[in-house]
């Protein structure tokens, strides 16, 4: 199959672009496209038929529901069988933007999107071209993010490009993403509502609009015998090809710490990758030095982390050694994703 790939910066002067995804998406077709947080690998949600392609597109295991994807509120009434009032507080406070829902489905839509789940996760994406995409596509898109299943997300077309090029009908290109980490998920389904993935809505700006609110112990980490709630947690997602390693403490000590060991590995012939910030970079004296943004402010390092995890992917490293951050904020989707993508291989200084 041959993708086409369309530059879309202006949604009103890309119309063309934006009509042609539309068709596609109509048609049973695959379409990836920008959100706010990582590109979406588009399907009618409401066609099980183009829902599986996504499936094999991505080598995605068919239990992994999908999130559909509305431009608009009073598309929500009919994919779910009944909306909470706190799904209307939570709407109004942080739709369109990085938060999915789950609620209970509605008849029409098909197993084949919910990974044969009775409840149905849905976001409205605050990204001017997904929300033309959506509109024009019929108005309910399934996507998850559009990599191969197993590979970090993708923040940028060319990185759809590299895992799906021939694999899908077009990708429509809208530049970097802003956030650059999957939406938080929230199962409104349970009481009190449950956080199943952190993102840059977070546990604080949730239990500011509903009060308590409780986290899936699965991510707590490592040691957790739980299965997580969200199917798609519990693959080994965001995986590097190097062997990577979360170096935790004081600043300090984790620059001397970092340097040890990457001098020891590059003694042993190894080539080695360091992932620190703009206050430290400037400190390491071996290795591939990589800067993932600021301490000032960790969004920088949620934008930069997956562009990051596929550059050292490309430069054949063998081991990456990582500063770790604050988990406070984004910060804590930061962190699930790290270490998600280590493994929970963590270095205590
Ligand atoms: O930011 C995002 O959410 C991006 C962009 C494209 O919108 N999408 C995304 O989709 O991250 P995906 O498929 O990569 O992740 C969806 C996650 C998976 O972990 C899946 O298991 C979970 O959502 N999920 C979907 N429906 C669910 C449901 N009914 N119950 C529990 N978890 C669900
Ligand atoms: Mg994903």
């Amino acid at each position: 199959m041959k993708t086409r790939i369309k530059k879309i910066t202006n949604v009103k002067l890309d119309n063309d672009a934006v009509r042609e995804a539309g068709k596609i998406l109509k048609e049973g077709g695959l379409v990836a496209f920008p959100t706010e947080t990582v590109y979406g690998l588009g399907a009618d949600a409401l066609n099980a038929r183009a829902a599986e392609k996504i499936y094999a597109a991505k080598g995605r295991p068919s239990d992994n529901p999908l999130i559909i994807h509305i431009a608009h509120m009073d598309a929500l009434g009919r994919i779910v069988s009944d909306i909470p009032e706190q799904a209307h507080a939570l709407a109004g406070a942080f739709w369109p933007g990085p938060i999915t829902m789950i609620f209970n489905k509605a008849e029409c839509v098909p197993y084949g999107t919910t990974g044969g789940l009775d409840t149905v996760a849905v976001r409205m994406p605050d990204h001017e071209t997904a929300r033309a995409v959506i509109d024009a596509g019929g108005g309910y898109i399934a996507a998850p993010s559009a990599n191969t299943s197993g590979r970090p997300s993708p923040t940028m077309a060319e990185h759809v490009r590299e895992d799906l090029e021939g694999k899908i009908d077009m990708i429509v290109d809208g530049g970097s993403v802003e956030i650059g980490v999957e939406s938080t998920i929230l199962d409104l389904t349970v009481t009190p509502p449950m956080i199943l993935r952190p993102g840059a809505v977070t546990k604080e700006m949730l239990e500011g609009i509903l009060g308590e609110v409780a986290e899936d112990k699965a991510l707590l980490g490592a040691d957790s015998k739980e299965a997580p709630k969200a199917p798609g947690m519990k693959y080994r997602h965001y995986a590097p090809k190097a062997k990577l390693s979360v170096v935790e403490g004081q600043t300090e000590q984790v620059i001397r710490e970092i340097n040890r060991l990457s001098r020891e590995k590059e003694e042993e012939g190894s080539r080695v990758g360091i992932i620190g910030t703009e206050e430290t970079v400037g400190r390491y004296d071996c290795g591939l030095v990589k800067c993932i943004g600021t301490r000032q402010d960790e969004a920088t390092v949620a934008s930069r982390l997956y562009a990051i995890l596929r550059e050292f992917d490309g430069e054949d490293v063998e081991y990456i050694f990582s500063e770790s951050f604050s988990g406070d904020g984004i910060g804590s989707a930061v962190m699930n994703r790290l270490l998600k993508a280590a493994g929970h291989h963590v270095i205590h200084t």
